[in-house]
């Protein structure tokens, strides 16, 4: 009996564990907080569900306060996958993008993305998911608010020394393989002289035991 039951519930929490593992990609990563005047941000903000496997609807609101302000002002708003792009405020007009989750309502991924970023886009940044998961007898609601204190740097520019210090790192690597080309063929001449002075040698000392050998035979024969 105990076994029977078993084997039934063997693939029930198969099932369960495939259901967690296809959900298990969301994961919760800060958004990065250094913007590039004149270029694009991402502003990040991903809140992933409890529980992956449960039904749920969620919407984003951002809000902005610019450094020095006091108070949060509503920029943006996703509630329709239909219509991603919902800019509540003139500073954003045509500025902001969604780069959330794509086509659905169940978000985990509320980031947007600013376009052409200026130094007056500096400031703190607040998404906030407010979220409702569907349970079969009752509905769960959670809010959940992150902050992003974002700040912007002016478009890199290389320095007079970094360039400068770049060309010289090239003229040295140019130099010293110009060297080494000359003096790999100095040492190869150097060696095949030294290598024809010794045939030579050679050649001479080959001569000159010979001719002694000559004489010694000479000598040996005439001796007999
Ligand atoms: C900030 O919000 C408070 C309360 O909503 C309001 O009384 C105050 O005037 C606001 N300050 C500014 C600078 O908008
Ligand atoms: C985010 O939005 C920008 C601007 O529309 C787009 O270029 C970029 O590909 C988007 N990135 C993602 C991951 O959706
Ligand atoms: C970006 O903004 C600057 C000034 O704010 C403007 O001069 C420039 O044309 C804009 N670039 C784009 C691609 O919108
Ligand atoms: C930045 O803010 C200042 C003061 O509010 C304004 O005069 C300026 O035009 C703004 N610059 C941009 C690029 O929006
Ligand atoms: C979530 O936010 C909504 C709208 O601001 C509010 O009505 C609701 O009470 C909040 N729920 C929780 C659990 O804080």
């Amino acid at each position: 009996m105990m076994s029977a039951l078993r084997i039934l519930l063997v693939p029930f929490a198969l099932c369960t564990l495939l259901a967690h593992l296809s959900h298990a990609a969301c994961v919760e990563v800060n958004s990065d907080t250094e913007a590039v005047a004149g270029r694009g941000f991402k502003l990040g903000c991903i809140s992933c569900k409890m529980r992956g496997e449960v039904q749920a609807t969620a919407t984003v609101d951002w809000y902005f306060k610019a450094k020095g302000e006091i108070n949060f002002t509503h920029i943006y708003t996703y509630d329709d996958p239909a219509n991603p792009t919902d800019i509540r405020d003139d500073r954003f007009f045509d500025r902001l993008d969604w780069n959330g989750s794509k086509n659905t309502l169940d978000v985990q991924d509320g980031s947007i993305y600013i376009l052409n970023v200026t130094f007056n886009d500096t400031g703190t940044y607040r998404c906030f998911f407010n979220r409702v998961l569907s349970f079969p007898n009752y509905e769960f609601h959670t809010n959940i608010t992150k902050s992003v204190e974002m700040k912007v740097v002016p478009r890199a520019t290389r320095s007079i020394a970094s360039i400068f210090s770049e060309i010289m790192m090239y003229v040295s690597i140019i130099g010293l393989q110009v060297w080494l080309v000359v003096e790999m063929v100095y040492c190869y001449r150097k060696i095949a002289a030294a290598g024809e002075e010794a045939l030579r040698e050679s050649a001479a000392e080959y001569l000159a035991i010979a001719s002694e050998s000559k004489d010694n035979c000479a000598g040996v024969q005439v001796e007999e």
